[in-house]
């Protein structure tokens, strides 16, 4: 492994390790300790035996193509309908039970069983059908976590549309882009959405980035908050009218398993976003698969994924794995520490919740909020405690086995990336014997290695890149409309193996270690944000000559963006531009983006060829000794860069 990898000996061992607890191992969905040598004996028999619990119109021919790898397919030949495995096959036996405990911000509260989800989601989706979307349609949603975007994306499932989620944080300019790329004709967005006592204008980014994308023709908007929004007649409805007006009836379309489901934008190592493709019959193999083994989930579970729908994690563990195997959920609008610090626990206990998903920043958060909040609630309802979009550091993790699961549940660390659509590494609670930090081994089905340089295995106990060495049914296919960045991206480095961008080590039980994205990748908050794309739109302010930004480690966070700017001839540095440069960031891309830190230098430490070195910056940041600066072009520059760095302490907000 190349240098530059940050959290590469981060993590170390505390020693601890927790069995399955007996209640747990006992009545475990999955509790047979020869699961993974079966799976891997046979993948294909696995995976056909996975696929079998959803309900299809037509049973596939093939299992897996893979004539034209590394574009694999899944169940060719097979038709099923996405809104049909989720709400139409439980209404006989369980329609009236709840699919979410739905909990907005404010505190209102709303509870809806399946049967009144399918009611909805058929409405909406011949509203859909009335603005010209059918199969094959493009729908861009931009929504706060309400109600209505679970249906609106089921909507689009149930006719055969495809949908892009945009996630809220994101900024007009950001939805614009990905509007156009994904050749959206409808957009479904709120007037605003609540985040933290405070609102959020949706709708009026969304009518900025309308402007700028004429292909999309209507705006359906939910009505929130209620707060004024400027209105475009002939091109907005509100999303109300158009569902009481809509015909209940809409029989679901059979759909190809290879029809794109979705595509959803992640960071990649350049400024362009990618747009993930994941399609209908493998997809909905792993999220559903996966949910109920990794959450040993029962029927008389209450289950809760505390992420944003707009990110990969909600796509697949708020709507599509859950839904499909009839759980009861618990959705919440708002932000952690509203209207006071303890808000989660108080939901715990309010809908007795049993399974509780989140990110690890959250969990370092709670901790520095500290012991006393959840210990304020009953939170004896946990059973099983998961964790997803970094690595959890040991301390995080003991304290949240502890605190938050009565030093009873287990924690399962699920690794998994946007572009593999559900869990790929994580333990599986009934058989698994627990290490703080360590991800456990791969799912059954999965095959995963860590290669060195030479794509050959690394001994265990050294660090290397992750790969898979065998497709699953919910990998990615291609990025919409980049068929060679696919391959480029994933596939070129070590033919025949998918490279997952993160470094890894295995110990002598054969148990992952994550250690941290090994490109240009940061990972703030569980959100993923390339520099590339914050230093294009820090260049892309007049007062800046150029840019470098890395990832600098953050206690709460995981990483937080450190940038260092060099101005143009003759522009005023200070810190009203600072502010200004950080608002041009969010204004950009999103206030996810925001730098947490500007360096303002008179020029950049770049090696011999020019290349920024981005393991000088880091070191810079995080106050560390610099290391090693023959390569380095300018020499002189790094101590003014030290210097400046020491007296601009860094974590504004
Ligand atoms: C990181 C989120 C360590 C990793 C589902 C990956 C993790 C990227 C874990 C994907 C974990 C996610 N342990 N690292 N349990 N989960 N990551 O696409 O670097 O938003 O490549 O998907 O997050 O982020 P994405």
């Amino acid at each position: 492994m190349g240098d530059g990898s940050p959290a590469i000996d981060a993590l170390q061992h505390t020693g601890a390790t927790y069995p399955p607890p007996a209640a747990i191992a006992a009545g475990a969905v999955v509790r047979d300790p020869g699961v993974w040598e079966r799976a891997a004996a046979d993948p294909i028999a696995w995976w056909e035996e996975q696929a079998g619990h959803l309900e299809w119109s037509s049973r596939w021919t093939r299992t897996l193509d893979d004539d034209d790898a590394p574009f694999f397919r899944w169940f060719t030949g097979g038709t099923l309908n996405i809104a049909t495995n989720c709400l139409d096959r439980h209404l006989a036996e369980r329609g009236e039970r709840v699919a979410f405990h739905w909990e907005g911000e404010p505190g209102d509260r709303v509870t809806i069983t399946y049967r009144e989800l399918h009611a909805r989601v058929s409405r909406f989706a011949n509203a859909l059908r009335g603005l010209g979307v059918g199969r094959g349609g493009r729908v861009a949603i931009y929504m706060g976590m309400v109600p209505e975007l679970p249906i609106a994306m089921l909507a689009c499932a149930r006719i055969g549309a495809a949908h892009t989620v945009v996630f809220g944080g994101f900024s007009a300019q950001a939805l614009c882009d990905r509007m156009i790329d994904f050749g959206a004709t409808v957009l479904v967005t709120q007037d605003e959405a609540w985040r933290a006592g405070k609102t959020i204008a949706l709708k009026a980014s969304a009518d900025q980035a309308l402007a700028g994308a004429p292909g999309v023709a209507h705006a359906v908007v939910c009505r929130r908050t209620g707060g004024d929004i400027n209105w475009v007649e002939g091109r907005d409805a509100w999303f109300h009218d158009l569902e009481q007006a809509a015909d209940p009836d809409c029989p679901a379309e059979p759909m190809d398993a290879e029809q794109m489901l979705f595509a959803l934008y992640t960071s990649g190592t350049t400024g362009k976003p990618k747009g993930i493709v994941h399609t209908t019959g493998g997809y909905l193999t792993g999220a559903a698969s996966t949910h109920r083994m990794v959450f040993d989930l029962h029927d008389d579970d209450i289950y809760w994924c505390a992420a944003d729908i707009g990110w990969v994690t909600g796509h697949s563990y708020i709507v599509y794995g859950p839904l499909a195997n009839g759980a009861t959920s618990v959705m919440y609008e708002g932000g952690p520490g509203f209207p006071a610090q303890d808000r989660l626990w108080q939901i715990v206990e309010r809908y007795r919740v049993s399974i509780l998903y989140t990110a690890p920043t959250a969990i370092r958060t709670f901790m520095k909020w500290g012991d006393a909040l959840p210990a304020g609630h009953d939170l004896s309802s946990i059973r099983i405690l998961g964790s997803v979009g970094e690595p959890i550091n040991p301390e995080a993790w003991e304290w949240y086995r502890q605190s938050i699961g009565g030093g009873q549940a287990p924690v399962v660390d699920t690794w998994w990336q946007t572009e593999t659509g559900s869990m790929m590494i994580s333990p599986l609670p009934g058989l698994n014997t627990l290490k703080p930090g360590s991800a456990s081994r791969p799912l059954p089905g999965i095959s995963a290695r860590v290669v060195g340089e030479d794509g050959q295995d690394v001994p265990d106990g050294q660090g290397g890149y992750l790969v898979i060495d065998r497709p699953w049914p919910s990998m990615l296919r291609t990025l919409l409309g980049d068929d060679q960045r696919y391959v480029d991206t994933y596939w070129s480095r070590f033919p025949g193996l998918y490279l997952a961008g993160d470094g890894c080590r295995i110990d002598d039980d054969g148990d992952f270690w994550l250690l941290g994205r090994i490109d240009d990748v940061m990972n703030v908050s569980g959100h993923r944000l390339s520099t590339i794309e914050v230093e294009s739109a820090l260049v892309d302010h007049p007062a800046v000559a150029e840019a470098a930004v890395v990832g600098r480690a953050d206690p709460i966070t995981g990483e937080a963006i450190a940038a260092f700017v060099t101005l143009r001839d003759g522009v005023h540095g200070d810190e009203a531009l600072i502010a200004a440069l950080r608002e041009h960031v969010a204004q950009q891309i999103g206030p996810i983006a925001k730098p947490a830190s500007i360096v303002l230098t008179p020029d950049l430490p770049k090696t011999r060829s020019g290349k920024i070195m981005r393991r000088l910056l880091r070191d810079v940041s995080e106050h560390r000794q610099l290391g090693d600066v023959t390569t380095l072009a300018n020499e002189e520059v790094v101590g003014e860069i030290a210097a400046q760095a020491a007296t601009n302490p860094h974590g504004e907000d």
